[in-house]
């Protein structure tokens, strides 16, 4: 049985916190928002409780786990060293949604870093989060509470929906804000390199350390190896997805949304708002992500699109990437292409 507890997102009630830590502290799995997506949490330092994390999300024991730290006063313990750019990252960045791969210290399992040399650490900085990890005071490893390969949840129902019965505890705090995971930015590299987009850009990453680049490195020979939760194939709703990119997109998609109806397929778009009386007709559902230019707004709602198609009975689903320029369309447009799978249409 998973416990469903509502908290004030704002002031989380400290009865509830303290119920969640201890939970934590006696090895369980409790579920909790973040700024970004809701996270499936576990004592870090407890191999057999990381495990359970594996087995809850079906997820290859190949693929390693963010820590979830308080502040910066609490990485010194789990890493080698913590270098100056560490620290004016932090100082920036930190509570926020940047994830720092750093030289793991001895006493991180295997398990959470799949026995790689390398962990993955961040500071969230909802207060939901905030107030678990004062609380459990030890460092929580936490992935997406998704099932592997599903959507990120970005709800407490979906992180039921996936998770129901197989983890303990899951605190309710309603939509996390931002919608998509944190921006994975490795450090072990050289130069620095940012795994996976995120709300942290890579213009405000080189503010700091103007070396910086971007990309999982594939080009390098490091790619899936240096970061294995970047396959492909992630983030994926049931039915296949087509994205559209370039300037005749959206006459693109709806010849080929025509083609699709006729061959007989339930049909479900991700459009603008502003498009959706023209859509209305053109496909079974409809879901608007937002504003058009509205990145913002189409990153807090396409998690919850996906899975709303996919409940929807829907067997095609296409969509248009936003341009890119940079900010938030950078890291919109990678999730877009990994929820397709890579199947983009460029006009
Ligand atoms: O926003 C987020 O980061 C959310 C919330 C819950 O904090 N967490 C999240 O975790 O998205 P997860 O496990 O779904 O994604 C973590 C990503 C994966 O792509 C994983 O491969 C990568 O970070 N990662 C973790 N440890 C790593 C390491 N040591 N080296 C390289 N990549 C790592
Ligand atoms: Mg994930």
């Amino acid at each position: 049985m998973t416990l469903r507890l509502s908290v004030n997102p704002l002031q989380p009630d400290a009865g509830i916190i303290a119920q969640a830590a201890a939970c934590l502290r006696a090895g369980g799995l409790v579920a909790f928002p973040t700024e970004t997506v809701y996270g499936l949490g576990a004592h870090a330092l407890d191999p057999d409780a990381v495990a359970r994390i594996y087995m809850a999300k079906e997820r290859p024991a190949t693929d390693p786990l963010i820590v979830h730290i308080p502040s910066l006063e609490q990485l010194a313990p789990l890493v080698t060293a913590v270098p100056p750019e560490v620290v004016a990252l932090a100082q920036r960045f930190w509570p926020g949604p940047l994830t720092l791969v750093l030289p793991r210290h001895s006493r991180v399992p295997d398990a959470v870093t799949a026995g790689g040399p390398t962990v993955a650490v961040r500071v969230p900085t909802h207060p939901v989060a905030r107030a678990l990890l004062d609380a459990a005071a030890l460092p929580v490893a936490a992935p997406s509470a998704n099932r592997f390969s599903h959507p990120s949840p970005t709800r407490a129902e979906h992180v039921l929906q996936d998770l129901e019965g197989r983890i303990d505890l899951v605190l309710d705090a309603g939509p996390t804000p931002i919608g998509i995971e944190s921006t994975v930015l490795d450090l072990t590299s050289t130069p620095p390199r940012v795994l996976r987009p995120g709300a942290v850009t890579l213009a405000d990453i080189q503010t700091i350390l103007p070396e910086a680049v971007s990309g999982t490195g594939v080009e390098h020979g490091g790619g899936a190896a240096r970061s294995p939760g970047l396959l492909d194939r992630h983030y994926a709703p049931r039915a296949p997805l087509t994205v559209y990119d370039g300037a005749a997109r959206d006459a693109r998609m709806r010849a080929d949304a025509e083609r699709a109806r006729a061959a007989g397929e339930r049909l479900g778009v991700l459009v603008d708002t502003d498009a959706t009386a023209l859509w209305r007709t053109r496909a079974d559902v409809v879901i608007a992500l937002g504003p058009t230019g509205d990145e913002t707004a189409a990153a807090s709602r396409l998690y919850a699109a996906l899975r709303e198609l996919d409940d929807a009975g829907v067997t095609r689903i296409l969509a248009c990437a936003p341009p890119e320029r940079g900010g938030l369309s950078t890291a919109l447009r990678d999730r877009l292409r990994r929820a397709a799978s890579g199947q983009v249409i460029h006009t």
